[in-house]
């Protein structure tokens, strides 16, 4: 069998206002993986990360993904996946979604690249789908598979733009050591909103949207807003309105929640502000008694790719 290693990024999906339809790839922090593909059937998953994950491969994001894959290809193949690194599930910033993106991307390598990038995401949406919630959404995927700051305008059919990333926009991004799983995440949301908060995020989606075409890390900032999906979340993130509160007055150009959380990100325009934003959120949760891990990062234009 033929075999190749993915780096596959995570990823900060809704970024404030877009919730399931905005995401993007941050630098450096992402799952690793051997990717390999022979004549045969069937598909073996390894876990050699220090990560536990479900044991079976039913269970395991990859295989409704690998398995779309396939499908669309017509041939059987025989895949096997041996996962060397692995960001901790539950914590916010794409843990399925490197896995799924990285599994197809892999797949996709190995067979030749029969699909583009878009297909891809198709695929390893099937992923998302098995992690409850009701989710089907991209916007962890579309980011893992094709880097950068990607809008979902719509699903149906998939219509996914990458939008132009500011030279000086970077995040910096804590995970607390707690675990908030995208179905609890999801099962809060509001069912229906009100017209007037309609509009306030609106305005804050076309904000943000046009911060990053201007390169206008200001307007990006102030357009991570979100009205929707924080207010209702907020409570599983120990001190969250005091953690925001610092990390502004310590320079975040906005802050919200990453994905369905626990992990919070902060938009800034340099890697200082990314650093020094990292040791306040940082510290926030260490005076709580909550270990966190830190990311600074600028914004990746990569998606997964073999290494
Ligand atoms: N858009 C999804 C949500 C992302 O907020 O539920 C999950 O990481």
């Amino acid at each position: 069998m033929e075999m190749i290693r993915i780096f596959a990024p995570a990823t900060v999906a809704n970024l404030g206002c877009g919730f399931d339809i905005m995401g993007m790839a941050i630098d450096g922090v992402g799952d690793v993986m051997e990717v390999s593909v022979g004549e045969g059937t069937g598909l073996a998953i390894k876990n050699s990360s220090d990560v536990a994950l479900p044991d079976d491969v039913e269970g395991n994001v990859m295989t409704p993904a690998v398995r779309a894959l396939l499908s669309a290809y017509g041939q059987n193949k025989r895949v096997e996946i041996n996962i060397l690194k692995k960001i901790r599930p539950g914590s916010g910033i794409g843990s399925s979604a490197a896995s799924s993106a990285g599994a197809v991307v892999g797949v996709n390598e190995l067979l030749g690249r029969p699909f583009g990038a878009v297909r891809l995401v198709e695929f390893a949406m099937e992923g998302e789908s098995l992690i409850g919630g009701g989710a089907h959404h991209a916007d962890n995927v579309a980011p893992a598979i094709m880097g950068g700051v990607v809008l979902i305008r719509g699903y149906s059919p998939l219509d996914i733009i990458q939008l132009p990333i500011p030279d000086n926009f970077y995040t910096a991004v804590v995970h607390p050591h707690i675990t908030v799983t995208t179905c609890e995440g999801r099962g809060v949301l509001p069912r229906e909103i009100p017209l007037q908060t309609a509009i306030t995020q609106w305005g804050n989606v076309g904000g943000l949207v046009g911060g990053l075409a201007l390169g206008d890390m200001a307007l990006v900032g102030r357009s991570v807003r979100d009205v929707v999906a924080e207010p209702a979340r907020k409570h599983f993130i120990p001190g969250y309105d005091e953690l925001k509160h610092r990390a502004l007055a310590a320079g975040a150009l906005g802050v919200n929640i990453a994905g369905s959380g626990p992990a919070v990100f902060a938009v800034v325009d340099s890697m200082e502000g990314a650093n020094e934003l990292c040791e306040v959120m940082k510290a926030h949760f260490m005076a709580l008694g909550i270990e966190a891990d830190v990311y600074p990062s600028k914004i990746s234009g990569q998606g997964a790719r073999v290494v």
